[in-house]
């Protein structure tokens, strides 16, 4: 199974509390980090970097999950953070994280958006195409602005990772075709333009990819175009997509591994070509938060369809994972109180909301359980909390981040009056 950690008494805990206690006191479903295992990866990413003393910036790509408590712990720990919206932008104001570490990805952000960047001195900017690279453009000159840039490249790159969450191939909405010039035009178009101060190029694959050939093809890839351009970057930046494990299936090597091989890679073909060694920038998400959080549920009714299966539901669902609705993503589950219990029957762990393809685990191994018993979803730290909606008007569930023994509620539950707090009468 995936790691966990327990305690003496055998149950699992989360940051040296135990995930029941934590259920107890802050309700379920919960989403629950351990602050210290995020920490420990910002760390590893860090430390490939200086062990090669190369240029870096370790750019949390805070999709993955941004709050402002997420975003504190990473500006404590020397990140960079990567937003793609006004509404991350506008979270990492509100925890005073340093703008000029913060750079700023999509392709299609909006002329408030970009204001909202520039106003508020955000370091770099992520230019995605023309319609973007024109209206920055026009934006910094009204304001007699010079704008960090990187250009984000589509590399003709396939991840071998779910379609929807692969990003490098020819056939992408992101950045700029190589194959027919255009990457090229518009860099030469960026260099001329005294608005921009073009840093470097970007690229990113996809997510979740659990191949390091993927990371060495586009880091190759990105050396060998901006060779071929005649342009010496200060900053390549290979996104992110460092896969984590979810399940025993899962047999990631570890995320600094990927970093590992994708600055040797860069390292080697700049001196095979003669250019100076450029700054390497990565956008880790899931592989920063995904291990660190666990989803804790109560569980309630159970249904046996004999012959078939038995469905065991809980408090949660789609609304707080929608991964394995999605993506048929697999998740693990363990009975918090005793997660090494010898497993009796295989359940299909549901959620409560009205679809069938409301799931959070397909297939799991437990002991018996009965209502009330409080289940751990592991591994759901990336892309939970982030893309959790008031589907069936539940309330989002809250958030806790749990360190050296001490948990700390970093974002509420809601309440039935947030979920009308914007509904208006008609009559
Ligand atoms: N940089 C860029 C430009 C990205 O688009 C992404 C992810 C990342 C970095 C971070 O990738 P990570 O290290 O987290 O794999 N909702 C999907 C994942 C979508 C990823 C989108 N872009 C999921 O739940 O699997």
């Amino acid at each position: 199974t995936t790691p966990y950690e327990t305690n003496a008494a055998g149950h699992l805990t989360v940051g040296g509390v135990e995930a029941n206690e934590l259920a107890e006191r802050f309700g379920t479903p919960l989403y629950a980090y351990d602050v210290s295992a995020m920490r420990q990866q910002m760390r590893d990413f860090k430390r490939v970097f200086t062990e090669r003393q190369v240029d870096y910036a370790v750019s949390y790509a805070s999709k993955a999950f941004a709050t402002v408590a997420m975003y504190e712990v990473a500006a404590q720990e020397g990140m960079h953070i990567d937003v793609v919206s006004g509404g991350e932008i506008y979270t990492a104001l509100e925890a005073n994280f340093p703008m000029s570490d913060v750079s700023f990805n999509g392709n299609n952000k909006s002329e408030e958006e970009l204001v909202m960047a520039i106003e508020n001195n955000l370091g770099t900017i992520i230019v995605d195409n023309f319609f973007e690279l024109h209206l920055l453009h026009d934006l910094l000159a009204e304001r007699d602005r010079v704008q960090n840039i990187l250009l984000r490249i589509t590399p003709g790159v396939e991840a071998h990772t779910h379609d929807y969450i692969s990003t490098g191939q020819t056939d992408s909405k992101f950045g700029f075709d190589v194959n027919s010039g255009q990457a090229q035009a518009a860099l030469q178009e960026a260099l001329a333009d005294p608005h921009f101060n073009v840093l470097g190029v970007h690229a990113h694959i996809g997510s979740q990819i659990f191949d390091v050939t993927g990371f060495q093809m586009a880091a190759t890839k990105l050396v060998d175009l901006v060779h071929e351009w005649g342009f010496n970057p200060q900053v390549i930046n290979t996104g992110g997509g460092f896969g984590i494990r979810y399940t025993e299936d899962d047999e990631p090597i570890p995320a600094s591994d990927f970093v590992a091989a994708i600055i040797d890679t860069i390292a080697e073909k700049t001196t095979e070509y003669g250019m100076p060694m450029p700054a390497v920038w990565i956008e880790p998400g899931r592989s920063i938060v995904g291990p660190a959080g666990v989803s804790l549920y109560t569980i309630g009714s159970r249904k046996d369809v004999p012959g078939i299966r038995s469905y065991l539901s809980v408090d949660g669902g789609m609304g707080d994972n929608i991964r394995p609705a999605l993506y048929q993503a697999k998740y693990e589950a363990v009975l918090v109180n005793q997660p090494d219990a010898p497993t009796e029957e295989v359940v299909r762990v549901a959620g409560k909301y009205c679809e069938s393809g409301d799931v959070l685990v397909w297939e799991q191994a437990l002991p018996k359980t009965k209502a009330g018993d409080v289940l751990a979803v592991l591994a759901t730290g990336a892309y939970g909390y982030s893309m959790a909606s008031n589907y069936n008007r539940n309330p989002r569930a809250a958030v806790v981040f749990v360190e050296n023994g001490e948990a700390k509620v970093v974002v509420e539950r809601e309440s039935y009056q947030d979920i009308v707090r914007l509904d208006r009468h008609y009559l």
